[in-house]
């Protein structure tokens, strides 16, 4: 009994300090949605269908007010998720929010997770299709469009043929990983990339720790 009173004073206290921590997740921020949507419209206005400079401007645009965040450096990898398989380029990544660019030039399909962050999927190139159960018809992600999935949401996603996105998550990055991670070690058996993925994120995760004011 005093056990069972123990553990729920735990529980209570580490649910109430998330709680509060939740709620000033706001002030750890650093990127801003429209801004995002902005320059990649801009970047798809100038240079088209030439994701690559499309991805250019928007890094560059970028490291006039976040250089010190970024990974301007091209570390492509593989990233297996959900049953989708494409490739992604960490460009930041901290304990409330990633910035990646993630596409696949033959196309990918499967399940986007159920996350603890809101996400931001601007479309760079090609079009997305997602459901969820109960639709007919799917929902059209075009070109420069942004599809945002609210934390807790699921769907079925295509990117049909070559499609990329930039894609934007803020909220409880952390818990997102075991998502990303799971297909390496019940099927891909990756480990390079997952090592490769993990030296990028962790990277990024610590820089960034020691940037905020956390
Ligand atoms: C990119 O290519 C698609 C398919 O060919 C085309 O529909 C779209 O208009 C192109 N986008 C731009 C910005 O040129």
């Amino acid at each position: 009994m005093r056990f069972l009173t123990i553990l729920a004073a735990i529980v209570a206290a580490i649910s109430s300090a998330m709680y509060m921590l939740d709620s000033h997740l706001e002030k750890f921020y650093i990127f801003d949605p429209s801004e995002l949507h902005k320059i990649s419209q801009e970047g798809i206005a100038l240079h088209g269908n030439d994701t690559r400079s499309v991805v250019s401007h928007i890094v560059s645009s970028l490291s006039t007010t976040h250089a010190k965040y970024l990974n301007i450096d091209e570390e492509w990898v593989f990233n297996n998720a959900g049953g989708a398989m494409g490739a992604m380029w960490i460009i930041h990544a901290s304990i409330t929010e990633y910035l990646i660019v993630f596409g696949s030039a033959v196309g990918t399909e499967g399940h986007s997770g159920r996350h603890t962050a809101d996400d931001y999927f601007t479309i760079l190139r090609g079009t997305q299709y997602t459901y969820r159960p109960g639709q007919y018809e799917p929902d059209v992600y075009p070109q420069g469009s942004v599809n945002l999935m609210k934390r807790g949401e699921v769907r079925q996603y295509m990117m049909r043929d070559t499609c990329f996105a930039l894609e934007y998550a803020r909220g409880w990055i952390p818990p997102m990983l075991f998502f990303g991670y799971a297909d390496t070690f019940t099927s891909t058996l990756d480990f390079p990339t997952l090592w490769r993925t993990t030296v990028v994120t962790g990277r990024q995760m610590l820089g960034n720790l020691a940037l905020s004011k956390l």
